[in-house]
């Protein structure tokens, strides 16, 4: 009797604690460095891979000089008829903190929902992050200016992350094109990731 009791006490105190702490889960949608598990495991490791997904009348853009990566950073800017493909990661609610705190630290971010198609055709919404300050759409034809170039080390991440979660190889050449401002992100970041990462060139 009396350990049903205390088996039925503890069910409730886990039942409790599951709806009102960190225990659930939150999906996130990374376009960019965070494509990678290893560099999105630094800071948030209980990322789990849900499915690649495509954000709809999005465009992969960089803005703003990020001294870690030395060069510019990722963001989605609104432009109907474009596509930024990404990967969902489910995250527990714990990392939310951790999340927000490495894309919204210094204010360049904001978070925001955003609806995306996953690998199987169903619309999903997705946490993710968005510059506030979003560069201008270029004129056709014409090449992203060296200031607002990601560097090697952050471009590399980004294509390394494109190829490990299998995005479409078309979207992949298309990052493999991307021009770079020629420099690579601090020693610290480089020896965190290590190998490839820690390189002078774009080479996987
Ligand atoms: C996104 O939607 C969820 C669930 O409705 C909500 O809790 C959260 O505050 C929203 N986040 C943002 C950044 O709008
Ligand atoms: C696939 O679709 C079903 C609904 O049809 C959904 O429940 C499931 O989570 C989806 N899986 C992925 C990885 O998108
Ligand atoms: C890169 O890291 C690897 C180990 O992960 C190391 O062997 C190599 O020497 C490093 N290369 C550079 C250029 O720092």
């Amino acid at each position: 009797m009396n350990k049903i009791f205390i088996f039925v006490i503890l069910t409730i105190i886990k039942l409790t604690l599951s709806v009102n702490s960190d225990e659930g889960t939150f999906l996130y949608f990374a376009y960019g460095s965070n494509l990678l598990a290893k560099r999105l495991h630094i800071n948030n490791p209980s990322a789990v891979f849900y499915s690649t997904a495509k954000l709809k009348d999005f465009r992969l853009d960089f803005n703003i000089d990020d001294d870690v990566w030395n060069g510019a950073v990722a963001t989605i800017v609104e432009d109907p008829g474009e596509i930024v493909w990404g990967d969902l990661w489910s995250l527990h609610n714990s990392d939310l903190k951790h999340l927000d705190n490495q894309e919204m630290a210094e204010g360049w971010y904001f978070a925001k929902n955003v609806t995306v198609t996953t690998s199987n055709g169903t619309d999903i919404l997705a946490r993710t992050y968005e510059l506030v300050d979003n560069p201008a759409k270029l004129p056709e034809g014409e090449i992203i200016p060296p200031g607002r170039r990601p560097s090697i080390t952050y471009l590399k991440v980004i294509i390394a992350g494109a190829i490990e979660s299998n995005l479409p190889p078309e979207y992949i050449e298309y990052l493999k094109n991307i021009p770079t401002n020629g420099k690579i992100g601090t020693r610290k970041i480089r020896n965190r990731l290590g190998y490839p990462f820690n390189t002078t060139t774009l080479e996987i």
